[in-house]
């Protein structure tokens, strides 16, 4: 089994080009389904999320071809409508296509979640979404059967938790539909922006796309797109902890920087310099940061809880104690047990952590748990004392882009090894 071997200490520095977003070039991988013709897609992170999605789209009979960053999808013959149970289960956000085949086709089995509508990464928000649209929704032996058996229809839609999956979904089951519909309390992320644009210059009729209110005009057609996916916000703010809990200086090219308005704020509190110069994100960090007393997750704009782990993982050896409070999911902090194998002195109590900062942190042997925790014990690596050596890292390969050179290329010792 490949293994993350890391020898702490090296201060980062030097310029990383930051990869596509994993949370848009999903979304956008399925919209490529609604259209007629053959779309591309540019700036396309190498990760495992995107394989997945190429193996949806090539199960529903489309045409996939990856070079370098460019994904290229021809819909022309697509002809399923039923997701594959075992890539469903293999990567929880392709629910996404739901809405997409829905829209294509007006009917969709896919596997379903697990429990109930309410079990754990639920989406009983994006079901409730889809039958006032008309989609009625049938479930046996764990598969959904979801068909709308008059066409989508256009409604008003009030989104109970401004849910990012559902608010896509809705977009995507409605954007060729019968007239208008209206999201009311949607997601803001820049993603969801970024899946409107994509559809727009495909030939929807979308408005307010990255507001709180969208505007979904349901139309005939769809031609094709040549796109290029926003920088991954959260795969800076993960290179940003890298360098500034080594007491580095590392410059991100190709960052969006105010789609991480709330996450500078963090790392300036840290006493860290960020400037921010176009597209170029500088960080230089001292060689002991300090504590940030407070941080919250809330939806967009606020601080951003994907960024959480590598936060926390960067304020372990912070001067002082920080208090994180999640807001968003409920299992954030299952990282944080393996974190304190590397001697983080960290105390959760329910949906807060309470970070107290120590001088050093020692190499040791631990296991991802998930896609943003591993990250985080990368960070933590990265300055402990000694080798560090991380196991399950098939979680940080879904939404990491070569982390590993990139990370070698300013300068840190890390290796993959087996
Ligand atoms: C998206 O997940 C992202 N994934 C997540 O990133 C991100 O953490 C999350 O948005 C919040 O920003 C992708 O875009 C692929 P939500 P999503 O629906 O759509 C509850 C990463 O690390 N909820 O906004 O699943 C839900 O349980 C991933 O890249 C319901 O209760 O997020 C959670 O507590 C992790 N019912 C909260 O809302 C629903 O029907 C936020 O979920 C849907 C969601």
């Amino acid at each position: 089994m490949k293994k993350i071997i890391i020898k702490g200490g090296k201060r980062l520095e030097g310029e990383i080009d930051l990869q596509g977003a994993k949370n848009s070039v999903l979304p956008i991988s399925a919209a490529t389904l609604l259209c007629s013709k053959k779309s591309t897609l540019h700036n396309c992170p190498n990760i495992a999320d995107v394989d997945t999605s190429v193996r949806i789209l090539t199960a529903l009979g489309c045409d996939c071809k990856r070079e370098n960053k460019s994904l290229t999808v021809d819909p022309s013959n697509v002809n399923g409508y039923e997701i594959p149970d075992n890539l469903m289960r293999e990567m929880r956000s392709s629910v996404v296509f739901l809405g997409a085949v829905l829209g294509k086709f007006g009917k969709a089995v896919i596997s379903s979640p697990g429990g109930c509508e309410l079990g754990p990464r639920p989406i009983d928000l994006h079901l409730s979404a889809l039958r006032k649209m008309g989609v009625t929704i049938t479930e046996e032996h764990g598969l959904l059967y979801c068909e709308a058996k008059e066409g989508i229809k256009g409604t008003e839609i009030a989104l109970g938790f401004p849910s990012v999956g559902a608010t896509e979904n809705i977009i995507l089951a409605a954007v060729l539909g019968q007239g208008l519909t209206v999201i009311h309390n949607a997601a803001k992320e820049p993603e969801i922006s970024d899946l409107a644009d994509f559809l727009n210059s495909a030939g929807a009729r979308i408005y307010g796309g990255g507001s709180d209110t969208v505007y979904i005009h349901g139309v005939k057609k769809l031609t094709s797109s040549e796109h290029s996916i926003i920088p991954d916000r959260i795969v800076a703010a993960t290179y940003m902890s890298c360098a500034a809990v080594t007491g580095g200086s590392i410059t991100l090219n190709g960052a969006m920087p105010s789609h991480i308005t709330s996450v500078l704020s963090v790392f300036a509190d840290s006493d860290c310099d960020v400037t921010v110069r176009g597209k170029s994100l500088r960080i230089n960090a001292k060689k002991r940061l300090s504590r940030v007393p407070t941080i919250r997750s809330l939806v967009y704009p606020g601080f951003p809880t994907d960024a959480g782990p590598l936060i926390i993982a960067m304020l372990c050896k912070a001067k002082g104690t920080s208090v994180f409070v999640e807001n968003i999911f409920e299992n954030r902090f299952s990282f944080v047990d393996e974190l304190k194998r590397l001697g983080a002195k960290i105390e959760t109590q329910g949906k807060t952590a309470i970070i107290e900062g120590v001088e050093n942190l020692s190499g040791a042997s631990c296991k991802c748990t998930d896609l943003r925790g591993g990250a985080a014990l990368i960070t933590a690596g990265l300055c402990a004392k000694g080798e560090t050596v991380i196991d399950q890292i098939h979680h940080i390969e879904r939404g990491y882009d070569d982390i590993v050179g990139t990370l070698k290329l300013v300068g840190a010792d890390i290796e993959y090894t087996e």
